[in-house]
Parts: C-alpha cells; sequence; structure tokens
C-alpha cells in the first residue's frame, strides 16, 4: 500500500507535466460501451463498465491521444497488461459459449466495486471523471445479483446466503438411474484397459476421496502422467473436465483414459469385444441400450455414474439454514475464506470448477518451484493464446481433506501448507498463519457423504 501512495505521488507530479485539459478525459470508448443487449439491468451494466473499466481489461483497446506523453504511454500500457492478465472484460461479459457472465467474473466484480479498489487510486488521481459515481456501483452490483438470483442460486439455500458466491450442492442432478448402475459397473471394470489390471476406479477410488492419493498416477506397464489425478465425485458440477479444459462434457472426458497410451492404454475396438464375452452384463446393457455397445453408450453410462457422485454435507446443511452444522472455528474460517478473497477462484456449490486462472498471479509460483513442463502451460496447451499460459481449471475444494496431494503438480499433502501456499501466490495481501489455520478448519468441514456414508 505504501509503493501504491508513492506512485501516485509520481504520477501526480507526472501530470502536473500534462496539459490540465488531458488529465480529465477518461480512455476512449471501447466496443462495449457500445453494446446494446436485451436486458436492462446488463445494459446499465455494461454502460458503467465499458466506461469505466473495460480499456484496461481488453486486449482489444486503442490507446488515448494523450498517451504519447512517455510517462502517461508506460503507465497505461502497464496498467492494461496487468489489469487483462487479471480479467479479460470483454471476453467475460460476452462468453464464447454464450451463457451467462460466469460465478468467478460476478464475485471479482463485486469485490473491487464494495471495496472501492477499481479503477486503481494511480488512475483516478490523473482522471477525475475515471471513479465510479454511487449510482454507477448500484447499477453494476443490482446486474450483478440479477444474475446470480437467475442463474447461480441451489434451491433451497438459506435465505442469508441465497446472494452469496458459495452455494450448497444440489439435491440431485437427476442422472438416469439405470444408466448409473452400468456406469457405476464400467467405471470399476477393468476390462476397459489394455491388460485388464486397471478401471477408472484404480485411479479414481471411491475409497480415496475420488482420487489415488498420488502424486502422479501410475497407468498400465508402471507408466506415469505428469498431473495429479483430480476428484471424480461431485466431477458433473465442472465446467469443464481435466487440468487445461481439453474436454467439455464427462462423456468426452471418459473417451480420454481409455485411450491414453500411458493410463489404460486400450481402444474401444479392443474394449468392446472384451465386454461381449460377458453374457450377464450384455444383456443388461443391451437392455438399457438396444443399440449395444459403442463408444457413445459406454461414455454415457459412465458419465451418468459420474453425476451421481454427489456428496452433500455438514456444510450443505449450514447453507441449507442449520447453524449448527459448522463449528464457531469452522465459521470463522469460512468468514475468512471469503474475506481473504478465495471465493473470488473457489465459487459456486463446488468451491472451484468455474474458471481457468493463472496459478501465481501475486508471485511467480512456477519460477520459485524451478522449471516448468508442458502441463504447467494448462489452458495455454489447448488455445495456444499467450495469456492463457498458466491458467490452470480452479479445482473444487469438496472432500479437500481426501484429496490430497494438492495442486496440478501434487506439490504437497499438507492441507495448512497448501492453504498458505495459496495464500502466498493468489491473494495481493498474503494471509496471516492463524487465518491460515482457520481456513484449513473449515476446509476440512467440506468432507461429505456419499450414498450416506462419511468419505
Ligand atoms: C487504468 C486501468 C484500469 C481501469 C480503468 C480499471 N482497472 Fe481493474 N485492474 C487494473 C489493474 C492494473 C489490475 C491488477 C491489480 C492491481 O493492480 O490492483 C486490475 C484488477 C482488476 C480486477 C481483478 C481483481 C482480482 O481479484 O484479480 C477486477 C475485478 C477489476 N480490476 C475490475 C475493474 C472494474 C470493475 C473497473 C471499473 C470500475 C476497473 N477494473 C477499471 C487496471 C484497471
Ligand atoms: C492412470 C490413472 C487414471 C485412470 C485409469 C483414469 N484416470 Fe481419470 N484422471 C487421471 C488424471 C491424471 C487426470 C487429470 C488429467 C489432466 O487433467 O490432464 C484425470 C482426470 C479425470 C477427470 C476430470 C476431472 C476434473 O475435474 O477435471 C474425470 C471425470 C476422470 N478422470 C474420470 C475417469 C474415468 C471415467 C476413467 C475411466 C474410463 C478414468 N478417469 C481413468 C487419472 C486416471
Ligand atoms: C486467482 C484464483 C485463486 C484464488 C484467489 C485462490 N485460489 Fe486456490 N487454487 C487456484 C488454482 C488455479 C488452483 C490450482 C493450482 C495448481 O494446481 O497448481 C488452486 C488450488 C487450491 C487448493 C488445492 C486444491 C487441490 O485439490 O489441489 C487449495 C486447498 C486452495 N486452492 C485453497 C485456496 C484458498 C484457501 C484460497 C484463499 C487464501 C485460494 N485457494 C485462493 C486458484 C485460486
Amino acid at each position: 500500500m505504501k509503493r501504491a501512495a508513492l506512485v501516485v505521488i509520481v504520477l501526480l507530479l507526472a501530470g502536473l507535466a500534462l496539459p490540465i485539459s488531458n488529465l480529465v478525459v477518461g480512455l476512449p470508448p471501447n466496443s462495449i460501451s457500445k453494446a446494446k443487449v436485451e436486458d436492462p439491468a446488463f445494459n446499465k451494466a455494461l454502460h458503467v463498465l465499458g466506461t469505466k473499466c473495460v480499456n484496461c481489461h481488453t486486449s482489444e483497446y486503442t490507446l488515448p491521444f494523450y498517451a504519447k506523453f512517455p510517462v502517461a504511454k508506460q503507465m497505461i500500457e502497464a496498467d492494461i497488461r496487468l489489469g487483462t492478465r487479471h480479467l479479460n472484460y470483454v471476453e467475460a461479459l460476452f462468453p464464447a459459449e454464450s451463457g451467462p457472465v460466469s460465478e468467478p467474473v460476478l464475485v471479482k466484480t463485486e469485490q473491487v466495486l464494495r471495496e472501492n479498489s477499481m479503477p486503481p487510486m494511480r488512475y483516478v488521481a490523473l482522471h477525475w471523471d475515471g471513479a465510479m459515481s454511487r449510482a454507477e456501483r448500484e447499477a453494476v452490483l443490482a446486474w450483478i445479483k440479477a444474475v446470480r438470483t437467475k442463474h447461480y442460486v441451489t434451491p433451497g439455500v438459506a435465505p442469508q446466503f441465497a446472494d452469496e458466491p458459495v452455494q450448497p450442492l444440489p439435491e440431485s442432478l437427476n442422472p438416469d438411474a439405470a444408466k448409473v448402475a452400468l456406469g457405476d459397473k464400467l467405471f470399476h471394470d477393468k476390462r476397459l484397459s489394455k491388460d485388464n489390471s486397471l478401471a477408472c476406479a484404480g485411479c479414481h477410488g471411491l475409497d480415496k476421496g475420488g482420487t489415488d492419493q498420488q502424486q502422479f498416477s501410475e497407468g498400465v506397464g508402471k507408466q506415469f502422467g505428469g498431473v495429479n489425478a483430480p476428484t471424480v465425485f461431485n466431477s458433473g458440477l465442472q465446467f469443464k473436465m481435466f487440468w487445461d479444459g481439453r474436454a467439455a462434457t464427462l462423456e468426452e472426458q471418459a473417451d480420454g483414459p481409455v485411450n491414453n497410451p500411458i493410463e489404460m492404454a486400450s481402444n474401444w475396438d479392443e474394449a468392446i469385444p472384451k465386454l461381449q464375452q460377458d453374457a450377464e452384463f450384455t444383456q443388461a446393457f443391451n437392455a438399457v441400450y438396444p443399440q449395444g455397445y459403442s463408444k457413445e453408450t459406454i461414455t454415457e453410462a459412465i458419465a451418468m455414474f459420474e453425476r451421481s457422485l454427489l456428496t452433500p454435507g455438514r456444510f450443505d446443511q449450514f447453507l441449507r439454514g442449520d447453524a449448527k452444522a459448522l463449528t464457531d472455528e469452522e465459521q470463522q474460517g469460512y468468514q475468512r475464506f471469503k474475506s481473504a478473497n478465495c471465493v473470488s477462484c473457489h465459487v459456486g456449490p463446488l468451491l472451484g470448477g468455474r474458471s481457468f486462472e493463472i496459478m501465481g498471479l501475486y508471485k511467480d509460483y512456477f519460477q520459485d518451484r524451478g522449471k516448468t513442463d508442458k502441463p504447467d502451460f494448462g489452458r495455454f496447451n489447448v488455445t495456444a493464446k499467450e495469456e492463457d499460459r498458466f491458467k490452470l481449471k480452479v479445482p473444487t475444494l469438496r472432500n479437500i481433506a481426501r484429496t490430497f496431494p494438492y495442486f496440478h503438480d501434487g506439490s504437497t499433502s499438507d492441507l495448512l501448507q497448501a492453504v498458505k501456499t495459496m495464500g502466498k501466490y493468489q491473494t495481493e495481501d498474503g494471509i496471516s498463519d492463524g487465518d491460515a489455520a482457520l481456513i484449513a478448519k473449515f476446509l476440512q468441514s467440506l468432507t461429505g457423504t456419499y450414498n450416506g456414508k462419511a468419505l
């Protein structure tokens, strides 16, 4: 914060060197300030964000005319680079998949408006019309609330938690029961692997929090992959599959490991004849899928089973109104989790699984860890866009006490250490050891039940 004050003073002095008329104009209009949409609440918010925010949060900007002054140019370019790294509002407000604006974007926007921390002080000091008025702030907050109410509230949540970023798990994702039963069998069937040695459950043990509790998974023939296996529990609520999001759905995902040479090392042409030799299972399968075995039917059954893997627990009871479901310490931990801004990425019913975020937003995690490898590049491996380098899918924190080791590189099995790492690399101000301990207590309360049994 001291640094920020210094920057303001330096910039104010630099500002005096510019003709005063240049200081009172904002950044030039952009595509969003001119956009028109049906929804009036969104229209209002777009106008505000478009005039006051988007220019520093998009790669489609044009620098204003006064940017030719050396100090201003450097400053503005740096702000735009950094601002866009944190959040690209053009992509965020008009997502490629044309769904509603994502929960993490809503939380992040809400957070900076509540704290009145955007636009940055150094910018407002030079652009007197850059600050947001109270009415503008309220228009954007009203829109955020409207989007949440319409798209992101879990039915049955207690009224006091209805407008919160974290939500209880839904009661059910309503998968087809007959297909779930088949998928359960297939998920535990080693015949899907080349040498009949490994089932999905071998790396996603339902008795191990839906993971293998190993840093890297051991595939067929003692081969190891380069990323930690995430949990299959609650995976029906993940917005995309894999750390880099390369599969859009559970169906698409289930095709991956069977064909992956260092996982199950097989393919459908090898696996299906093996299943066909099993008269009993084939009869049961054909009763549900008259078209018989295929990549499509098998992966659908597995995906249906995964959609049944919800693990409600004490935290859900708490969010549904039972104030005693969490201890005082756990509740304090939840408050710290929110105030430390962990919710800006760990959001929704999964406390994660809704966005790709840079690992090392405030400090360089990978430099501190040592050399980087392809899996570290995350989303970049799919989009080849430089701004996606080191962006990983935010993992769910559900059942976190059971899903160690942590992070895509499986670099620690100590939950408290993982929380401290997050505080160091993902939050602006860091977190105290006391808060980290409380947050870890809260995270331990996220262990749920499956089929009525505690994980
Ligand atoms: C002059 C450029 C500039 C303007 C204008 C600006 N921002 Fe930012 N914004 C930044 C920079 C730079 C960062 C990176 C963090 C920092 O420096 O504080 C950032 C970070 C953010 C973040 C991310 C915080 C996080 O948790 O990662 C949000 C959200 C945000 N801005 C929203 C807004 C909103 C809303 C407005 C309009 C009211 C706005 N910004 C206007 C430059 C700008
Ligand atoms: C050899 C161990 C191994 C086997 C066998 C295996 N997986 Fe995985 N699974 C992983 C690893 C490692 C990842 C993460 C890979 C990545 O993100 O690049 C993963 C990712 C997933 C995910 C994505 C979860 C998320 O949040 O992104 C799902 C779902 C999943 N596996 C289900 C299955 C199913 C279904 C099978 C059987 C058809 C299976 N896995 C077999 C190791 C395994
Ligand atoms: C800017 C987004 C962001 C913020 C803020 C953030 N996280 Fe994370 N979190 C991530 C990402 C991305 C990962 C995965 C990183 C990796 O695998 O290398 C992660 C991983 C984790 C993990 C390990 C989960 C697992 O199964 O591997 C824990 C625990 C965690 N975060 C807790 C927290 C806590 C507590 C806070 C607040 C102090 C926090 N996070 C703030 C993005 C964020």
